[in-house]
C-alpha cells in the first residue's frame, strides 16, 4: 500500500442526512455544528491521517473498526475508526419527526423483548443514563431477541455478535450546548422526537 494511493481513497466524511437545523429544538444547529463539523469530522481526519501507508489503508471503515478491535498496539486506529463509525450510525439513527411508533417487525420484536415499545424506551434511556462517562447507548439485535447496551468512549457492538440497529451519542459533546448537565433530558427528548424507527428496522437482520 502506498501513501499516493491511500490519499486517493480516504475514509470520506458522509453527508449528515438532515440539515444542521432540522433537529431543532431538540438537537440545535449550533449543537451539530460542532458535533459533525468538529467532533466527526476530526474523528474521520485522525484516522486518513493514521492509517496512510499501512495494512489499514485499502479498507473500507467497519473493517477498519473490526480488524482493530482489542488490538493493544492499534489502539489509536480503533478509537477515530470507531468514532467515525459510530458517528455515522448516530446521525441515521436520527431524524426529523421522528420517535412515533416503530414499524410492525420491530414493534413485535420489542413487544417480545421488553414486553412493550415503552418499555423498550425506558430501558434504553436508562442505559443512556446510567453510562459514567462518556459513550454510547444501543439497541441491538441477538438472534431474535432485542437487548439494549451501553459502552464506554468509543466502544461500539459492531464488533461483538450482536448486531447494532440504532444508537444515542451521550458523550457530553452530543448534548451539553443544549442541556449542559441534563443528559436524561436530552435522551428522553431524543428518543421521543427525533429516534429514527425506520432505520431501526431496516438494520434488522443484517451484519
Ligand atoms: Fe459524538
Amino acid at each position: 500500500m502506498n501513501t499516493a494511493a491511500a490519499l486517493s481513497q480516504p475514509i470520506p466524511l458522509p453527508r449528515l442526512p438532515f440539515d444542521l437545523g432540522a433537529l431543532a429544538p431538540v438537537i440545535s444547529a449550533n449543537t451539530l455544528n460542532f458535533h459533525y463539523g468538529k467532533h466527526h469530522k476530526t474523528y474521520v481526519d485522525t484516522l486518513n491521517n493514521l492509517i496512510v501507508g499501512t495494512e489499514f489503508a485499502d479498507m473500507p471503515l467497519e473493517s477498519i473498526v473490526k480488524a482493530t478491535a482489542r488490538q493493544s498496539d492499534h489502539t489509536a486506529i480503533f478509537n477515530n475508526a470507531a468514532q467515525a463509525w459510530n458517528h455515522a450510525f448516530y446521525w441515521k439513527s436520527l431524524k426529523p419527526k421522528g420517535g412515533g411508533e416503530p414499524p410492525a417487525e420491530l414493534k413485535r420484536l420489542m413487544e417480545t423483548s421488553f414486553g412493550g415499545v415503552d418499555q423498550c424506551k425506558k430501558e434504553l434511556s436508562n442505559a443512556a443514563v446510567a453510562q459514567f462517562g462518556s459513550g454510547w447507548a444501543w439497541l441491538v439485535q441477538e438472534g431474535e431477541k432485542l437487548k439494549i447496551v451501553k459502552t464506554p468512549d468509543a466502544i461500539t457492538p459492531l464488533t461483538d455478535a450482536a448486531r447494532p440497529l440504532l444508537t444515542i451519542d451521550i458523550w457530553e459533546h452530543a448534548y451539553y450546548l443544549d442541556y449542559q448537565n441534563r443528559r436524561v433530558d436530552y435522551v428522553n427528548a431524543l428518543i421521543e422526537n427525533l429516534a429514527n424507527w425506520e432505520f431501526a428496522a431496516e438494520n434488522l437482520g443484517k451484519k
